[in-house]
């Protein structure tokens, strides 16, 4: 397929993979059936991401709000990741991919903790796309983390508290192996952050879809890239003439 590299690709895409459960229950399936289609879709923008260009690509798996869930869905969605990394593991590796993860891991189940540590590890000096799972992850709870690191070290007299600055606070953020997102895609028709990247997506431009994850294609990837190509980002300055 061929897909056309808009002029302006984003560096950092992250995406809000929202709508399994719907798209399933749509369909008269249980909602972890979406989950299942939803991974296959995950492989492809990976690709298609790597292939365009993009650098980063953060996606959102597993918010620290979504332990809410009943325990049967929990551990399916687990199951499904340890799946994933199983299988894909070599590809990522012969593609130049690098994972990354961001979120409470500490609060994932152990053989999920052992298996993303494996492919970290596996995949940890590859140059091409950097892929961050976003798991049991919160953007509030990251930005408590780093308060807490932060008053540690003034506590300690390490810093002063007038030398806490905008680059300081970044770097203690879990979000500071990447650049801030150029795009947020979120799929699904819901227009919310649901508590993903806060402080990182200031001036991240942002693209909503009506379309459930399931369905989304490598096609809806390169639109989204598009629409974003044409954008006209000011970051509260002039465009000049
Ligand atoms: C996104 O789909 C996947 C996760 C949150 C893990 P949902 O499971 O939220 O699906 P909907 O939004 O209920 O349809
Ligand atoms: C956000 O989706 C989290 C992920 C996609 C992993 P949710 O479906 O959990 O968000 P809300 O509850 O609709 O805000
Ligand atoms: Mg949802």
């Amino acid at each position: 397929m061929n897909l056309l590299k808009p002029h302006n690709v984003p560096r950092h895409v992250a995406i809000i993979m929202d709508g399994n459960g719907r798209w399933a229950q749509r369909q008269g399936e249980a909602r972890v059936f979406g989950h299942h289609s939803g991974a296959t879709r995950v492989r492809e923008v990976v690709e298609t991401a790597g292939n365009m260009g993009v650098d980063f690509l953060t996606l959102y798996a597993f918010s620290e709000e979504n332990w809410r869930r009943p325990d049967d869905e929990v551990n399916a969605l687990f199951s499904l990741l340890i799946s994933y990394l199983k299988d894909e593991v070599e590809r990522l590796h012969e593609n130049g991919v690098r994972l990354k993860s961001i979120g409470n891991i500490d609060r994932l189940p152990p053989d999920c903790q052992e298996w993303l540590r494996l492919v970290e590890q596996r995949t940890g000096n590859n140059q091409g796309l950097t892929l961050v799972l976003a798991l049991s992850y919160g953007a509030r709870s990251d930005m408590v983390r780093a308060c807490q690191s932060i008053a540690a070290d003034v506590q300690r007299g390490f810093i002063q508290a007038n030398e806490i600055d905008e680059s300081l606070i970044q770097s203690r953020l879990s979000t500071s192996i990447m650049p801030e997102p150029d795009l947020l895609i979120r799929t699904s028709g819901e227009q919310r952050l649901s508590n993903f990247l806060l402080w990182e997506m200031a001036y991240t431009e942002f693209y909503f879809t009506p379309i459930h994850w399931p369905d989304f294609s490598k096609e809806d990837f390169a639109t989204a890239i598009s629409v974003y190509s044409d954008r006209e980002r000011r970051f509260g300055g002039l465009i000049s003439p």
